[in-house]
């Protein structure tokens, strides 16, 4: 069944991405049900228009207008479903604000979200990149994501192993996902509750002591985050704009030579994970600027809008930094924020 949506025309975009550039769609359409989504599918006009999906618009880089139909998701509801293996079943929909959905499950009394307290956007795009913060990615407590497949108008239920999670990857950034809109997702979150501290940061932020509560540790987190992050309602930004780069174990020892403070991470794969913002940061750029982008004083992995940038400002920055980390260090920086 569908049911009746209506479409806005030459949209402006500003507002709805955290960067706050300046952009407009073609068309726009606000989703609050799922049934509005086989409406937009079945009919030939807008079904044929190239389509975005948006949540908070906070892991996006808007390079210009949008020719096509903006779906903004904005499905509410979230409940506690049941119980598995000892664990709380915990469903949302896609719409809903990813922190104040963590701080509904911790005034619940359930406990296991709280190291990803204060990341932007929404539940349903959580899954995209797998968030990740202070030692928790969304993989390590999901259970399923229910999606809506535009070619074939059904709804299907995924697990974590069809999600294909990884550091910061899923199935839903490569082909066989790509076409994929998730309406909710299930998280499995402990009835045992224990707190992770495994995030050097976070373990010796003050206060927690030896036995501390969910509420306590994100709180922690969201003192750290307040510190080191720029608000987007103050300052347009993404969060991280380039992946911490991951390189063979012998690359970095071949850096670690030359570069003995370089910060790393060993993977269990053996390879390891560099700290992008250590990169750039030795680099120069912190605090720097380039048009009407910048690099945020305080964390060099962050990209910001210094005010009236468009998008190609901020892409010139990024390839400007690009550059110099590929020449003084040999490693490619991979944007984290999709480009649109
Ligand atoms: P959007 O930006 O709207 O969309 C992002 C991508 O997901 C797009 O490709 C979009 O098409 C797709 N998408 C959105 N919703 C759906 C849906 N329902 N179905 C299918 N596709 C969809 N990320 C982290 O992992 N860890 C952090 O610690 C972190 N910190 C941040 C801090 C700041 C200050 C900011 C601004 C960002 C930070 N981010 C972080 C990035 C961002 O918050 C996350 O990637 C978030 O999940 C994006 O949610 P969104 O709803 O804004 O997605
Ligand atoms: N560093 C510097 N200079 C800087 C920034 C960082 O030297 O300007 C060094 C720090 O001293 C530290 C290391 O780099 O030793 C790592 O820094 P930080 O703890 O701030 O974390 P990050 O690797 O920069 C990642 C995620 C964040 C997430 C935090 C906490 C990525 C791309 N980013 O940042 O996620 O919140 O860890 O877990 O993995 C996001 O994805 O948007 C995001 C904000």
């Amino acid at each position: 069944m569908t049911a009746p949506f209506s479409v806005l025309h030459q949209f402006p975009l500003q507002s709805l991405n955290t960067f706050g550039i300046a952009a407009s769609a073609r068309a726009y359409v606000r989703i609050t049900e799922t049934e509005q989504l086989l409406g937009v599918y079945a009919d030939g006009d807008w079904a044929a228009l190239p389509k975005l999906v948006l949540g908070g618009g906070s892991n996006v880089l808007l390079t210009g207008d949008f020719d096509g139909l903006v779906l903004h998701i904005a499905l509410q509801g979230k409940a506690v479903v049941g119980e598995e293996n000892g664990r709380h079943l915990v469903r949302a929909a896609a719409g809903e604000n990813w922190h104040a959905f963590v701080q509904w499950t911790l005034a619940q009394g359930i406990g296991g979200l709280e190291n990803l307290s204060l990341i932007p956007g929404t539940v349903g795009a959580a899954p995209i990149q797998n968030i990740g913060a202070y030692g928790l990615e969304i993989k390590d407590v999901f259970h399923s994501v229910t999606v809506f497949d535009p070619r074939s108008g059904a709804t299907r239920v995924l697990d974590g192993a069809a999600c294909r999670f990884g550091y910061r990857d899923s199935v839903f950034k490569h082909e066989e996902g790509r076409h994929l809109i998730i309406l909710d997702v299930t998280f499995a979150l402990p009835t045992q509750w224990r707190p992770n501290l495994r995030y050097a940061d976070l373990a010796a932020e003050p206060g927690l002591g030896d036995a501390p509560t969910p509420r306590q540790v994100a709180d922690a987190v969201i003192a750290i985050r307040r510190r080191k992050l720029p608000d987007p309602a103050l300052i347009g930004n993404a969060g991280s704009f380039f992946k911490n780069p991951v390189v063979p174990g012998a690359q970095c020892a071949a850096l670690l030579a030359r570069f003995p403070t370089l910060v790393h991470h060993a993977q269990p794969d053996g390879t390891e994970k560099l700290a992008a913002g250590w990169l750039i940061d030795q680099c120069g750029w912190k605090g720097r600027s380039l048009g009407a982008a910048g690099v945020y004083p305080k964390q060099a992995l962050v990209l910001v809008n210094n005010g009236g940038a468009s998008g190609a400002d901020v892409v010139a920055l990024a390839r400007a930094i690009q550059a110099d980390v590929q020449a003084r260090y040999g490693v490619l920086l991979e944007p984290e924020p999709v480009f649109i």
